[in-house]
């Protein structure tokens, strides 16, 4: 069963830019040789997995979401392309029919809550000395919005559909994320979180961004024509406390190796 929930994929490509930009800077670790099986896991709509796939240039890409709609829109990305395969898989039930050697993922482990067994699953996706290589939100995330959208929520207009609500998100800190891997199986361990600013042109761009990539849960919750009011609702209070159009980020980075 795939618990994940689902994306808006037209709108995920286009207004992802900012993970892009993180993906390739997480990219430069790598340290590939070129010939490896790799899994991206949570690849999204296939943005940062191409720019996987051109660091290996020999070997193969097992691109894995759980999202209809992301699947969908890699599939049609990598058509054709015989290295790529796309699966749709909760990653907290990961299965492959052979372990790989690397397993990639970005921006994507911060909305799985179970991370001890999210490191689990991969870890016996990978062979042993197989490497894990990762960012994702981290302690600290977006802390402001994460305010913005607690009071948003808390509005006469918008509680009602907020019933029973539990946060979405997982910002693991990384010392905690450390210790959690190291009980998985992963050694040569190191997790640090660094901080990152995405700025927006105006606050119209900020409500639509947060609208796709950040509030997506809280999209399911209300009803359409309540889904722009609360997303421009958040926006407004991100920009009062930041006085600008910005959301400021704290990145949660991963390296580790699966213990033989
Ligand atoms: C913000 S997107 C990141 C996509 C891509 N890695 C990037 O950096 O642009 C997060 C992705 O994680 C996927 N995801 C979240 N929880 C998942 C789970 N339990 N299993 C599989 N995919 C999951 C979502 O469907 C979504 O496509």
């Amino acid at each position: 069963m795939i618990l994940a929930r689902e994306w808006n994929a037209g709108e995920y490509e286009e207004l992802s830019a900012p993970q892009t930009r993180w993906g390739a800077v997480v990219l430069e670790r790598l340290d590939a040789r070129g010939d490896e099986a790799a899994i991206d896991a949570g690849c999204g709509t296939g943005r940062v997995t191409e720019l996987l796939l051109a660091k290996l240039p020999e070997g193969s890409v097992l691109a894995v979401d759980g999202s209809e709609a992301m699947v969908e829109a890699a599939r049609r990305r990598f058509a054709g392309e015989p290295r790529v395969r796309v699966e749709r898989q909760d990653l907290l039930e990961l299965r492959v029919e052979e372990p790989v050697d690397l397993i990639f993922s970005t921006a994507t482990f911060h909305w799985i809550k179970d991370h001890e067994r999210l490191f689990e699953r991969l870890a016996r996706a990978l062979k042993p000395h197989g490497r894990l290589v990762a960012q994702c939100g981290g302690e600290g995330n977006i802390a402001r919005a994460t305010e913005a959208t607690k009071e948003t929520m808390e509005e006469e207009r918008f509680r009602q559909y907020f019933a029973g609500w539990e946060d979405d998100k997982n910002y693991a800190d990384a010392e905690t994320t450390a210790r959690r891997l190291e009980a998985a199986g992963f050694e040569e361990v190191k997790t640090w979180l660094h901080d990152e600013t995405a700025a927006f042109g105006s606050v119209d761009e900020l409500t639509r961004f947060i609208g796709t990539v950040v509030l997506g849960g809280h999209m399911e919750r209300l009803p359409e024509g309540e889904r722009e009011p609360f997303a421009a609702a958040v926006a407004g209070k991100i920009v009062a406390a930041e006085d600008a159009p910005a959301l400021r980020y704290v990145r949660l980075n991963i390296m580790a190796r699966r213990s033989a």
